[in-house]
């Protein structure tokens, strides 16, 4: 986003806040070029005071004076916020929304004039800066209007464009997977007590392992089956791991676990 835009969060709650934090720690935004609206003041007055931003109980009012508009609420409540905007956003605005289930198409047709809208998939590690979030244009949003949303959640982790009839998808990979990551490395750590480390060693050890192998395979670029083998002497102590975990079928339990969850994603999107 250039310098002078504006950027109206609608709705200032955790994931708004993670990337108000983000985008003003990366300097993409000064703090007055930011307004979040919440309906509950206590929390406007704590994001005012953490943050140097503006707010407002209002959210036509927020909306009207931004260039950019991002829907920070949750899916229940985007229908009222539409309401609420219906009149005051015009063709010369960007919309963006992070509402999970809810389509461009959706979006736009609450407007009564033409809106560029993109619709963004974050994931909860944007609150610690590791967000991954997948963004998806609507019709009328230009290659322009990506790179300003791509410019905002940079800010929290890193960004990748799909279409949207993969937004199912990608809900159930990145966007559910922080849990699945969670049970693993809670198993992970139980192992680590079953064999006789102590808890807080265990999980740290589990954490690390995990983020480390993450950040192999962004970095190296290497299939992580190549990094794998790389790891799996012959007759070693990996080795012997993998067995056990094939005869546990975690492979098929992984995929399976996507492919319910980006199904549920699919049967709440028609509702
Ligand atoms: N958190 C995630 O991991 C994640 C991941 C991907 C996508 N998302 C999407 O991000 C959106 C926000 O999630 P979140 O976790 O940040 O939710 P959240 O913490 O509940 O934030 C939403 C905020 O909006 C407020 N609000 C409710 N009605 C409003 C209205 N009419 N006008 C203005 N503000 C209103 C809420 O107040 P009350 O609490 O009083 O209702 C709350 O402070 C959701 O649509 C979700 O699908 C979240």
């Amino acid at each position: 986003m250039t310098n002078g835009k504006r950027l109206a969060f609608i709705g200032g709650g955790n994931m708004a806040e993670a990337l108000l934090r983000g985008i003003l720690a990366a300097t993409r935004l000064a703090p007055e070029q930011v307004i979040v609206t919440d309906v509950r003041a206590d929390r406007l007055a704590y994001l005012r005071d953490t943050y140097g931003i503006e707010t407002s109980g209002g959210n036509a009012e927020a909306a009207a004076q931004a260039d950019t508009v991002l829907l920070a609420v949750k899916p229940q409540v985007v229908t009222g916020v539409l309401d609420d905007l219906r009149r005051v956003i015009t063709e010369r605005q960007l919309v963006i929304s992070i509402a999970a289930g809810i389509s461009t198409a959706t979006i736009a047709e609450a407007f009564l004039r033409p809106v560029r809208v993109v619709r963004v998939m974050p994931n909860t590690p944007a609150l610690v800066l590791e967000g991954m979030s997948a963004l998806a244009r609507g019709n009328l949003a230009t290659p322009e209007d990506l790179a300003t949303a791509r410019g905002l959640f940079e800010a929290v982790g890193k960004v990748v464009v799909v279409d949207e009839v993969l937004m199912d998808a990608v809900t159930g990979l990145s966007g559910s997977g922080p849990a699945y990551v969670f049970l693993v490395i809670e198993a992970l750590s139980d192992a680590g007590v079953k064999a006789g480390l102590p808890r807080d060693v265990a999980t740290t050890l589990a954490a690390q392992t995990v983020r480390g192998a993450a950040k192999m395979v962004l970095e190296t670029g290497k299939h992580p089956g190549e990094l794998k083998d790389m790891v799996t002497s012959p007759g070693g102590t990996t080795i012997a791991g993998l067995h056990a975990l094939e005869q546990g079928a975690v492979r098929a339990a992984l995929i399976n676990a996507v492919e319910a969850a980006t199904r549920r994603s699919q049967e709440l999107g028609r509702r």
